[in-house]
Order: structure tokens, then sequence, then C-alpha cells
């Protein structure tokens, strides 16, 4: 630590640990001719920016009446809201019910629930105005509960309040009133609001500036006034297919729309040059923001938020394997059938084993790595076996003492050689079989390909 620091606090309720989040200056990425700031919202004990409105909108709600002592909280999110939602709900004695789209991965299910929350899950193939919307739901349940209180996150005003009342004076001063720009993406629009309008009222000629994702209706309605029918982008807690009520668009001055690699090769940046780990919609933010600091002519002071922490990425965009799966890296290619390959060998990308290594650690791969299948190589790199899920049951099953037993004695030894010469018909028969293709020549294994390689490289080009 280079500088002296005062004291951290002592807190006696976690809440209180909310807001006050510090602010970090960019220093090892070009910025141009400006200084970029980013706040820490990641550092929020949930995790990301929505604690701060999470307390707030609940506070509104006790004022109001709206819930009581006990009562139950209502709301439809999949997100960061939810999360924070479920803190505040726990530590002032409230049940949560969150209402979630079935796309949403296990492991934010998991972390809902793990905090206490109740999870509904719903349709996510389903428009506003169908029964099973997964806002429509929510509002339902809460509706037919008394003791219900449904939060609506983006007709809430105590929401852009949250941000009105805390996060627009923490950059206020953690700035020294000198803040030439603001940067931010509108999920709710709460963010936007709430800080435009205080930054806006300290000094009207801060211009707030919209980080939006590709595919968003918000960025040519923001720089053309153009109603465009939405798209569909990858990048999580922001861009929209309408204005939310609390949205004050007039705010903002200008709006950058940023595909979703940009976003993503933008946050492993962040993540390698800064330090940062932050979450995909922060890619955007932080991509917008570069080109907005790289377009000045004038030396300007910019801030943009760090929304959440990028741990729940680590198996996405922070994953080497999924961006090349996703099309969002591109491998050199060989213009043959290796490129079907999701794994290549030649690379180290693959998980194989030796035919004396005990099953045991066999099976303890195939559950670390979620794979299925393993090819067996010898000293010389040639393939001299498949080890599947069947033959690992069948192991275990025939024979209790397998577990110490080299894997040479379990793995079929009838391996399905495919040059790379070959064509994806060749595939076809070995694939009715249930079997794997092991793509080889005389000099090279290159590696694997099962079914669901083949399905993800057909769908990659439609
Ligand atoms: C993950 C995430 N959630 C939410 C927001 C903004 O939220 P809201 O418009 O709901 O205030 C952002 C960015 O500004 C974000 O990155």
């Amino acid at each position: 630590m280079s500088t002296p620091r005062a004291t951290a606090p002592v807190f006696h309720n976690i809440l209180e640990m909310i807001g006050n989040t510090p602010m970090l200056e960019i220093t090892r990425i070009d910025t141009g001719k400006c200084r970029l700031f980013v706040k820490m919202e990641s550092m929020n004990p949930g995790n990301s920016i929505k604690d701060r409105i999470a307390v707030t909108m609940v506070d509104a709600a006790e004022k109001s009446g709206k819930l009581k002592k006990g009562g139950r909280i209502v709301e439809a999110t999949a997100g960061n809201t939810g999360l924070a939602l479920a803190l505040v709900a726990g530590q002032k004695g409230y049940r949560l019910t969150v209402v979630v789209p079935d796309k949403m991965s296990d492991e934010k299910i998991s972390h809902l629930r793990a905090m206490g929350a109740e999870v509904v899950l719903t349709r996510s193939d389903v428009a506003k105005g169908h029964p099973e919307y997964y806002q429509d739901v929510a509002e339902r349940i809460a509706r037919d509960d008394p003791d219900a209180y449904y939060v609506n996150q983006f007709a809430n005003e105590a929401n852009p309040k949250a941000h009105y009342e805390t996060t627009g004076p923490e950059i206020w001063e953690q700035m020294e009133g000198k803040i030439d720009a603001f940067v931010a993406g509108v999920g709710s629009g709460g963010t936007v609001s709430g800080v435009g309008h205080y930054l806006k009222e300290r000094n009207p000629a801060c211009e707030i500036i919209l980080a939006d994702p590709v595919g968003s209706i918000l960025t040519p309605l923001v720089n053309e006034g153009k109603t465009v029918p939405p798209g569909s982008w990858l990048v999580e807690g922001i861009g929209e297919d309408f204005v939310p009520s609390i949205c004050d668009l007039k705010l903002v001055k200008k709006a950058y729309a940023i595909p979703d690699g940009e976003a993503f090769h933008t946050a492993r940046e962040l993540l390698r040059k800064e330090g940062v780990l932050a979450g995909s919609s922060v890619g955007t933010l932080f991509a917008a923001a570069l080109r907005y600091c790289r377009e000045q002519t004038e030396p300007k002071r910019v801030v943009t938020l760090i929304c959440d922490n990028g741990a729940k990425y680590l198996s996405k965009m922070f994953n080497d394997f999924w961006m090349v799966d996703n099309g969002f890296i591109e491998r050199p290619k060989y213009g043959d059938i290796r490129d079907l390959i999701a794994r290549r060998h030649l690379e180290k990308e693959d998980y194989c084993l030796t035919p004396d290594l005990p099953v045991v650690q066999a099976i303890k791969r195939m559950r670390m790595f979620s794979i299925s299948q393993m090819a067996v190589i010898d000293e010389k790199d040639r393939v001299v076996g498949i080890l599947d899920e069947s033959d690992v049951l069948m192991a275990l099953v025939r024979d209790r003492d397998c577990s110490a037993r080299p894997v040479r004695d379990y793995m079929s030894s009838r391996v399905e050689t495919v040059r790379p010469t070959a064509s994806v018909n060749d595939l076809m028969p070995i694939f009715r079989a249930d079997r794997v293709a092991v793509i080889a020549d005389e000099k090279h294994f290159y590696g694997l390909i099962t079914k669901i390689d083949l399905i993800n490289f057909l769908r990659k080009q439609l």
C-alpha cells in the first residue's frame, strides 16, 4: 500500500457496509487524453450496486406501510437485485420470493436459495402479457398474498432515489466536484436517472453517457430518436426492449452500442491489466467509457462503475473455452474436420488418461471437468482406448474393487479413428453407434469429436 489509509471501520450489521465504495483510477489501460475512474460497486456486501436500491426500496415500503413486519417481499429478477433483496430481507426478518425465468444458471439459483430466498421458476420463452411471464407471475403472487409486497424495481421511485442520495453524492465528493462525464448502463434506469440528476444539478455541463449492448432499443432512441425492434445480447443486467418508467433518458447526451464480444474482451483486459474482476455488463460500461475517453480532444475526468463482481462469470466470459465455443475467440483454422474438435490435443486443451491410472482417478477427472468420455493415450501419445461413463458404470456395478485397478482393464479398445481429411458424413455411423470419433493420422492425435461437438459446430453456423 503506497499511501497510509485510515483504519477501516468496525460495523455491527452487514447492511451498514452498503455504499461508500472506493474509487480506482485506471492507469494501465490507454484512456486517451482523459483520466478514467471506476467506482467499485462490486465491493458492496452483496457484491453489486443493487445493494443500495434494495435497502432504499425496502425502507420506503416499510415507511409507506406496504410492507409489514415479518411480511413477504416479492420481486421478478434473476440477477443482482434478487441477491441484494435477499441480503436485506435476511437481516430485517422478511421472507423473499424471487421469480426467475428458467434460462438462468443453476449457480444463480443456488446462490439465491443459499441466501434463504424462495425461488419460483417460470418460462423464459414468453413475452410480457403471457400469464407465465416472470414479471406477471411476481405481480400475481404479490396480489394473491395480503402480506406480500411487489418491489418492481423498474417502476419503483425509491430506486433512483438511492442513487440520487448515495451513489451520486459519493461520486461528486470522491472526484472533488471535478467530473466531466459519467458512463453507465440502463437495467431499470435507476442508476442513470439518480446519479444523472444529482451530477447535472451540481454541474449542468457534466455529460451522462449511456453504455448499451448491441440489440438494446436504447442507443438508437438516444442517438437518433428512433424506435427499433429489440434484438438479443448476452451481457447481463443492462440493455432494454422497453423504456422503464423511472428511466429519464433526457439526461443522456450520447449512447454507445457495444457488441457482446467487445464487452467480454474488455472485461478480461480490465482483470489482467488493472486486477479488477468485474461482471459482463461492466465490460459494456468500460468499453463505452474507453471509446468516449479516446474520442475526446480535451483532457476530461470520467467516471464509470464496476457494477458487480465477476466471480459468477468464471465459467463464462473468463473461460477461454466458453469464449471459443461462443465464437468470441477465433482459433487458427485447419480448414478440415479438425475444426470441429472442441478441445485440441496438440494445444493441450483436452484432458486425457493413461492406461495405468487407477479408475478412481479417472472418475474424479470426469466429474471435475464435467466430461463423459476421455481418450486413453500411451507414452507415444497415441490413443489406445476410450473410457466413457458407461465403462465406468459397468466397472462400478460389476467389480466392487475396481477403483484401484487401472483404466486399461475397463476402457474400450475399439477406437474409431478418423483422418483429418474425412467429411462430416463419415462421422455419422460412429455417432449412430453411440461412439466418439478419434481424429488422428500417422503423425498425431488431434482430439475427439463427440455428438455435442458436432451440434455446437452446426449451431455456430446458423
Ligand atoms: C450488472 C448491472 N446491473 C445494473 C446496472 C444498472 O442498473 P439500473 O439501470 O437498474 O440502475 C448496471 C450498469 O449500470 C449493471 O452493470
